[in-house]
């Protein structure tokens, strides 16, 4: 068993810990300000572009009055519906700006001032003067909506719906049924670098210096939004302050800066303000959530049947795989997913950290707690009574699935037997209860290409277009590039993100370790190999080898890989006030191999305090008249601080090695979020006997407990 939690003493002079593990090697210069983030790059003739957005949720525009912006000092241009290039047609709706005098939603981008200081166009833009004729909006979910339909697939290819067996005879037979409807809000990604582009343009071809999860998708996205070749965009993101999702498909804000910089001739900076983020830059949609589950009394599903009420815009689909999940998770005779989406007057909805699984396993794992009080069973053992031997979607073999190890090491640290059998305690005001829940995500990898060089000096450099969004994977990948080439770390340079770089996975899906380790693994084993096969003599130049991991991928066997973790949670609700604190989480996973456990714990406790956030805060408050979410700041939509989690505890089981790729990681992204927020529910359940399906779990809906 190994402990992430272990006391961390820093070497200062190697930057690793006292075991030797690699620290986050561009720690100082992100501490210091020396690393440039995508808005802080400084071209001497640069200009800014601040987007215009639409002040009405549907309708179409009348006029646009540019007269008072347009003698602003300093204003180059203003870019519109009335004064735009023809765009291709495209899929992405979002990319495709100023084509089109319809509002699609309110905040949507109608124009664009191009100024030569960012003071003129912030206050240009506000003079740009918009006629609507404004329509009614149709902005709520329903599941009774008339224009629901089932999408052709959800993200990204999963099929919509799946049916095993007869479930409703399943569950007319059922000794115990639960049958619950659960909602999540709308949740915005936060991360602390709001969305930035720098567009550069010579002779024909673009530079974004972008902050973004990955270039390839980028380049591809920004150069059919423009109709131009992707070979001639370049996508350069070397430091980028979170993304969680939201930053792995490019946003609007890339789109204007290159229009603008085509236009004006010189480079043009847009940045996304706070505000703007919350419609420009996806979400997570809210979702409804019917889950019926038949069990035996000795509570053995016999029927599961989880049904999605979801939302798209008018202007492109994503279609979340909210109840994919439940597919792998556990048997029975009988099973349904489906889901149903509509396209609504809103911002399109997007990645969010563990898309589909993330609110899809708070209502899976919030019926399985029902189902264990239901049956008088501990949650813990009712998992472990369903745990299947196949995947039961697939009936192939999982390739690592060790979920019933972490429930069982999961209740063993946390006390839980005990703790959960000694039902819920009072102190003073407050009542306290333990929950618990399981994660999962899947572990996939993706082609990459990497390239290693030696050189006669004995240093070594390492190229991949791999992206470090703040997970720590420039440390955990040079960590990994040294012990392949069996150097100190210090011997090898490591270069990633920019698309010039051999082209690499996204950071995205949990994908990014298993699929650049196997690239770079597989360049330093190759080069290695050819190094052995000369006479030791390294041209000044260096020798390279660069290779592509497209074989290897596609040869993968047919196992079903997930990671997977248990969440255990402490809470406190006061019965005052309905204030619910949470003073202890505990999560074990199993994730294959980890290659960093230092970056490891900080994801994995990244994810769980998101999952707390969803659980305890993060809502999009919906102006229903008005069509847009009203809480669009730090100041209202609030998601968890250092305050509000005191005590994450992180552990990974022992001997993980998964068959992805050469380096045997799954990737530790995701999984923490997983489940989080249903443990956190089903302890306020434990500690209050009030069970909340709708998230966040706020105060309101706790009072009088
Ligand atoms: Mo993550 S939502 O796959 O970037």
């Amino acid at each position: 068993m190994t402990s992430l939690d272990s006391a961390l003493e820093v070497d200062a002079e190697r930057l690793t810990d006292a075991d030797g593990t690699l620290l986050r090697v561009d720690g100082p210069d992100k501490v210091t300000g020396r690393a440039v983030y995508a808005a802080e790059h400084h071209f001497a003739d640069q200009a800014y572009a601040v987007p215009v957005t639409s002040t009405i949720a549907k309708g179409m525009i009348m006029a646009i009055d540019v007269a008072d912006a347009e003698v602003v000092a300093g204003v180059l241009t203003i870019i519109s519906a009335d004064h735009a290039p023809v765009l291709p047609e495209g899929d992405d709706g979002e990319l495709r700006l100023f084509q089109s005098h319809e509002v699609a939603y309110r905040g949507q981008i109608v124009a664009a001032v191009v100024a030569t200081s960012l003071e003129a166009a912030v206050e240009a833009a506000g003079l740009v003067r918009i006629r609507y004729d404004e329509a009614p909006a149709d902005v709520l979910l329903r599941t009774d909506h008339p224009r629901l339909y089932a999408p052709e697939h959800v993200n990204p290819d999963f099929a919509t719906d799946t049916t095993v067996g007869d479930v409703e005879a399943q569950l007319a037979q059922a000794d115990v049924v639960v049958d619950a409807t659960y909602t999540t809000p709308g949740e915005h990604n936060n991360p602390m670098e709001p969305h930035a582009t720098i567009a550069v343009w010579d002779a024909g071809r673009l530079t974004l210096y972008d902050s973004v999860q990955g270039s390839q998708r980028a380049r591809r996205a920004v150069a059919a939004a423009l109709g131009i070749d992707p070979d001639d965009v370049r996508v350069v993101y070397q430091f980028v302050g979170g993304g969680f999702g939201s930053k792995g498909s490019s946003r609007p804000q890339a789109i204007v800066a290159a229009l603008a910089a085509r236009e004006v001739d010189r480079p043009v900076v847009c940045v996304v303000s706070r505000a703007q983020m919350f419609t420009m830059t996806g979400y997570r949609t809210p979702t409804i959530q019917r889950v019926q589950l038949g069990a035996t009394a000795d509570g053995r599903l016999t029927a599961t049947a989880h049904d999605v009420w979801e939302q798209t815009s008018t202007i492109a689909e994503f279609a979340e795989q909210t109840a994919v999940a439940t597919r792998h998770m556990y048997a029975a005779p009988g099973r349904r997913t489906t889901h149903r989406l509509v396209a609504l007057d809103v911002p399109t909805p997007a990645w969010m950290r563990a898309p589909g699984e993330c609110p899809g396993m708070f209502a899976l794992e919030s019926a399985m707690d029902e189902l264990a009080t239901a049956c008088a069973i501990d949650p813990v053992e009712l998992r472990i009574i369903n745990e299947p031997d196949l995947d039961p979607e697939t009936g192939t073999p999982f390739g690592d699935r060790r979920l019933v190890q972490c429930l069982r090491d999961g209740a063993r640290r946390f006390s839980w037997a005990e703790r959960r059998g000694r039902g819920p305690q009072r102190d003073g005001a407050w009542l306290s209860g333990v929950g618990v829940a399981s994660s999962v995500y899947p572990a996939r990898a993706q082609t990459s290409a990497a390239r290693a060089t030696a050189y006669p000096d004995g240093r070594w450099l390492v190229e991949i277009d791999a992206a470090d969004i703040g997970t720590g994977s420039r440390t955990a990948l040079l960590g990994y590039a040294a012990e392949c080439l069996a150097v100190s770390a210090d011997r090898v340079e490591l270069r990633i993100a920019d698309s010039a770089l051999p082209a690499a996975m996204i950071a995205g899906g949990s994908m990014g370790a298993a699929s650049w380790t196997w690239a770079i693994g597989k360049a330093c084993a190759e080069l290695q190999q050819r190094l052995d096969r000369s006479d030791g003599s390294i041209p000044a130049l260096g020798i390279a080898v660069e290779v592509s991991t497209k074989d290897e991928v596609a040869a993968l066997p047919d196992v079903s890989r997930f990671s997977f973790g248990a969440q255990f949670v402490e809470v406190r609700v006061n019965t005052d006030t309905g204030e619910t604190r949470v003073p202890h989480m505990l999560g074990v996973f199993s994730a294959g191999r980890i290659l960093n456990p230092v970056m490891a714990r900080s994801q994995l406790i990244g994810g769980m305090t998101m999952g707390l956030s969803m659980a305890l805060m993060e809502e999009a408050i919906l102006d229903v008249e008005l069509g847009y979410v009203v809480n669009h700041d730090l100041a209202q939509y609030h998601i968890a601080t250092h305050a509000d989690v005191p005590s994450i505890e992180v552990h990974v089981l022992d001997g993980g090695r998964s068959d992805l790729g050469r380096a045997g990681a799954q990737g530790v992204g995701e999984v923490g979020i997983v489940g989080a927020a249903a443990a956190v529910a089903n302890a306020v359940h434990h500690a209050t006997g009030i069970r909340v399906r709708d998230l966040p779990i706020r105060l309101d809906r706790l009072l009088p407990c």
